[in-house]
């Protein structure tokens, strides 16, 4: 073999150590030395950065088969013992091989250590959520750009970003929107169903069952854990009325948070108890109204008033809860927080559940016919397809 050729093949070498790991990492810079420091070994690359790891650090992130299992890429290697005595350590073709004192060998990548040194920014394709602004327009992708890695792609940005997206001109079939989920995830199955039918129907056993306007709510909040992307996919919409409302719980929070942070205090420390009961069901859960991290932001809504249980407070705390429940509720119906729009037939609309409120107007079943089919998916799903396509797109 010519040496053009080898250069054009790069085919693996014996010196370029293998990381289990399907995220790209090859394309870091090579390491230009590698020392022995009291405190672990000493590294620096071709562009100048610099970290210092700890052996312990080093022999637990080991990617030989013995260390991390070939086929599934999981950790073998239990890092229950210090390491007391330091390796040899050398650099081949810029990569870092160290001998422990043992005779075991570890072989590390210069580009996969280079994005794990600590002084790095934790990069990920999963954006993080962003509270909507004034005049907010979703983003809209067409069905045939959604069957694309890149359309697909935009699509789970925008859902994981904006909490909601639109998928336009797709066909008017029966269960599409049960295929465009399974694209993503297995469906998240509920009492309703796995896949449901939102139109009127008599004998409701639940209000988007009926005809009537369906003010803001997330759905299931007397679940442990409610579902957390919602899709409606729209077949028909020729009744009149029936327009589609959305406010964003993350941008209603910061809101709330400026105008009364003691009412934001007793709605996000506060438990209350949401149930849903017939026939066969009784499914209750007592949570506060709004969950937030330790940093403040918005981890869920639950905030449905049909499927709100009786209030079980401490007398002298019912006034309170109550005046700061209203204050929520008007901000989030206030025009300033609202998105409205009449979804078409052929028009799937996503959203966070856990994150974006939603409703709709009032309609005439006696003017149209309107039939919207839903289901939902796991939040996790839509980022695993996120990071999935960001290995190649
Ligand atoms: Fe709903």
């Amino acid at each position: 073999m010519n040496s053009t050729a080898e250069t054009t093949l790069t085919p693996p070498h014996a010196n370029t150590p293998e990381m289990g790991e399907l995220s790209p990492y090859q394309a870091g810079p090579v390491l230009t030395q590698a020392t022995l420091a009291h405190n672990g070994i000493a590294l620096e690359w071709l562009d100048g950065q610099k970290t210092t790891l700890p052996l312990l650090w080093l022999r637990d992130h080991c990617a030989c088969p013995a260390c991390r299992h070939p086929q599934t890429r999981e950790r073998l290697y239990l890092p229950l013992e210090p390491i007391t005595e330091p390796p040899s350590v050398a650099l081949l073709d810029g990569h870092l091989h160290l001998q422990w004192q043992d005779g075991h060998v570890s072989a590390f990548h210069s580009g996969w250590l280079y994005q794990r040194r600590p002084e790095a920014e934790l990069t990920s394709a999963v954006p993080n959520a962003k509270p909507w602004v004034d005049n907010f327009t979703p983003e809209h992708i067409s069905h045939s750009d959604f069957l694309t890695p890149l359309g697909e792609k935009a699509w789970l940005t925008a859902m994981l970003r904006d909490g909601l997206a639109l998928i336009t001109d797709g066909p008017l079939v029966e269960e599409e929107v049960s295929r465009l989920a399974e694209r993503i995830g297995p469906l998240r199955a509920t009492n309703f169903g796995a896949r449901f039918d939102v139109r009127s129907k008599p004998n409701p056993n639940n209000a988007a069952y009926t005809a009537v306007g369906l003010p803001l709510h997330i759905d299931l909040p007397n679940w442990r854990q409610p579902p957390d992307i919602q899709l409606l996919y729209c077949l028909q919409n020729g009744a009149s009325g029936g327009e589609s409302l959305f406010a964003d719980g993350a941008r209603v929070v910061e809101a709330l948070r400026q105008e009364s942070p003691e009412a934001l205090t007793i709605l996000s420390e506060t438990p209350i108890d949401f149930r849903f009961q017939d026939e066969t069901h009784d499914i209750s859960m007592r949570a506060p109204v709004i969950t937030l991290d330790s940093a403040g932001n918005l981890v869920e809504m639950r905030l449905n008033n049909w499927i709100r249980d009786a209030l079980h407070l401490p007398v002298e705390q019912m006034d309170a809860w109550y005046s700061a429940y209203a204050l929520l509720w008007k901000l989030f119906h206030s025009e300033a927080h609202q998105l409205e729009f009449t979804l078409r037939p052929g028009q799937m609309v996503a959203f966070d559940n856990r994150r974006v409120l939603h409703g709709r107007r009032e309609f005439d079943p006696n003017s149209g016919a309107r039939h919207l089919q839903g289901t939902y998916l796991d939040r996790d799903m839509l980022a695993s397809r996120l990071r999935v396509l960001a290995r190649n797109v």
